[in-house]
């Protein structure tokens, strides 16, 4: 049987369904392995159709054993899994051939190629060598550039103050104190920051440690300092764990002495408990440690602000 024409009309076994469209060729044989047909039998799609299924060619025809819903039936042609033999060079296909002209025969592309669409394979594949070529070289700055964004936390102890400015139990006093940041691309910045510290009764204690002594934990995982559920001063962040913004102690008509947040309004008791308000978890303690003299340190960290769970940044 002679290898069908393109543009041939297609007969199926009850009526003509289009023309050859393409041919596809199978690169080791060189013969044709299917033929695919387009035509307003097929709507849209064109497709595939093997070349066992084809009963008889003649000079302009092509007779199919198949009826014309089976053809139909068939999935459409993925054109993106072919190439062209412009595309590749393969040798001697073409001469087998001799009625169509280079660019119109098929042959499948490699099943490992399938999944990347045809003309971006190359275009990925020139990136990526560019890319394999270009990384020893940008690496160095790269590695400059985001070091401070991985920086391990900052567990150095800060002196805030004294405790005898802290006259009543059970009452916020605000202690200020400046601490060096050093943000990603930025100059080294002084900020001032603050912290809560009240000197807490048994009862403020035992709501604020739950019976429990409380560690602080570094980037790793390792404990790096426990708070002494007995030890009266406690420090809360000065940032609320809702969204972030500073709060004062302050009087309220119904609760009494609090601490509020002006922001959205969300309200702690003294042990830092949610008493109203949006807020999702307490006042955030942080490791505190009161010298024989009264000097009090802190280790300065930060919280992610919104979740209920207590979750270090800083
Ligand atoms: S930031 Fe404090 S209540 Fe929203």
């Amino acid at each position: 049987m002679q290898p069908p024409k393109l543009k041939s009309k297609v007969r199926c076994t009850d009526r003509d369904i289009g023309q050859v469209t393409k041919v596809i060729m199978d690169p080791l044989s060189r013969e044709v392995s299917h033929i695919v047909i387009g035509g307003d039998g097929l709507g849209q799609k064109e497709r595939q159709v093997p070349i066992s299924q084809v009963q008889s060619v003649t000079e302009d025809a092509v007779e199919l054993r198949a009826a014309s819903s089976e053809i139909a039936a068939l999935p459409p042609f993925e054109r993106d899994d072919y190439v062209t033999t412009h595309e590749v060079e393969i040798a001697h296909l073409e001469a087998s051939l001799h009625h169509v002209q280079p660019g119109e025969v098929l042959v499948p592309l490699p099943v490992l190629e399938r999944d990347v669409k045809r003309r971006t394979f190359f275009t990925n594949l020139t990136h990526a060598i560019g890319l394999l070529i270009g990384l020893p070289l940008v690496y160095p700055v790269l590695r400059y550039l985001m070091k401070p964004m991985y920086a391990p936390f900052d567990n150095r102890w800060l002196k805030i103050g004294n405790v005898s400015k802290i006259k009543t139990e059970d009452v916020g006093v605000q202690f200020k104190y400046k601490k060096k940041v050093k943000e990603a691309f930025m100059p080294e910045a002084e900020i001032e920051k603050n912290v809560w510290i009240l000197k807490a009764t048994p009862a403020v204690l035992d709501k604020v440690y739950q019976g429990k002594d409380m560690d602080f934990r570094d980037s790793s995982g390792k404990v790096i300092w426990t708070n002494k559920k007995e030890v009266p001063y406690v420090a809360f962040s000065g940032k609320c764990p809702h969204l972030g913004c500073g709060y004062k102690w302050r009087k309220h008509k119904l609760l009494g002495e609090v601490f509020l947040c002006p922001c959205h309004l969300s309200i702690y008791d003294a042990s830092g408990k949610v008493l109203d308000g949006p807020a999702p978890r307490p006042l955030d303690p942080l490791p505190i440690q009161v010298s024989a003299t009264g000097d009090v340190q802190i280790i300065d960290m930060e919280f992610k602000a919104g979740t209920k769970a207590r979750v270090r940044i800083v």
